[in-house]
């Protein structure tokens, strides 16, 4: 018996049935929630992803506007677009979407976005609140990942989890996220020597780093649960995460519990971003 799958094409339905029945309660009293996506430059990539978030904003009943920039838009013309959405009332949620061309700094354009639209939660005020225990909005990934943890129906709380990555989007909130839910956390890098030596205590293992095969079945404890936020492609070009899935699931036995790349974290960060817009709307109605 292999570990069972948890599935976040169907948790993020769930949510988003919830998300889009709250969405028509605030349009009925005429604060439709909005998001406004931008993109600068051309990567297909990031292209797709925008249209991703802003065919599921449609799905949900949300407002939403995609602006698309050329690649050699100034920064100071990209900032007053900012200033613009924060003024406009129809936007609740603002997104620049990441990496932005060399020549513009992307932590500008974060700090440019009003914190109560930065549905991202990726700015510094963000970053501090979930670092204090604040409320604010929390990055969509990592969010995502403590949805399907809790999905699992396993607590956290006396638990060991490790984070593997120390990004500023994923593995760095996460790592916050675990520790708000009382597990106990560890945090490896590209750095860190030995990383089935920590893993392999893992009742919980968050891989967030961005190469295949990155945990293997020998790196892991029967009965975990292993989220996987990693998208590559293999040998084949087809998608594939950071976990070796077929052997890790067959490792972690009948207890255990593995997200699958595609349907994993994946829906579940778009999803979590119409949760994040859908509560700054509902703060700032
Ligand atoms: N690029 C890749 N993922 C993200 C994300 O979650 N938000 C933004 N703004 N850019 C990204």
């Amino acid at each position: 018996m292999t570990a069972q799958l948890i599935d976040g094409v169907a948790l993020s339905k769930t949510i988003r049935t919830e998300v889009a029945e709250r969405a028509a309660a605030l349009t009925a009293a005429g604060r439709r929630p909005g998001l406004a996506v931008i993109l600068v430059g051309d990567d297909p990539a990031s292209a797709v992803y925008v249209r991703n978030k802003v065919k599921a904003c449609d799905e949900c009943g949300f407002h939403s506007v995609l602006e698309r920039y050329d690649a050699t838009l100034a920064e100071a013309t990209l900032l007053q677009r900012i200033a613009a959405l924060n003024a406009d009332p129809a936007i609740h949620g603002i997104l620049v979407q990441m990496p932005v061309p060399r020549h513009i700094d992307p932590h500008k354009v974060i700090e440019a976005i009003a914190t109560a639209k930065d549905v991202d939660g990726f700015s510094v005020h963000s970053a501090g609140a979930l670092m204090t225990g604040l409320p604010g909005l929390r990055p969509a990934t990592p969010f995502g990942c403590m949805k399907l943890i809790e999905s699992t129906g396993i607590g956290l709380k006396g638990r060991h989890a490790v984070v593997i990555g120390r990004s500023n989007t994923v593995g760095k909130p996460m790592a916050l996220l675990l520790l708000q839910a009382h597990a106990t956390v560890t945090v490896c890098h590209s750095g860190t020597p030995d990383l089935g030596a920590h893993t392999r205590l893992a009742d919980v293992v968050v891989v967030a780093v961005g190469r295949r095969n990155t945990l293997t079945a020998d790196m892991v404890k029967p009965g975990a649960v292993i989220i996987d936020v990693g998208t590559n492609r293999n040998d084949e070009g087809k998608l594939c995460g950071d976990v070796d899935f077929a052997a890790v699931r067959a490792a972690l036995g009948p207890g255990g519990h593995i997200t699958p790349v595609p349907g994993g974290v994946g829906p579940m960060t778009i999803t979590m971003l119409l949760v994040n817009t859908l509560q700054a709307a509902e703060a700032l109605a």
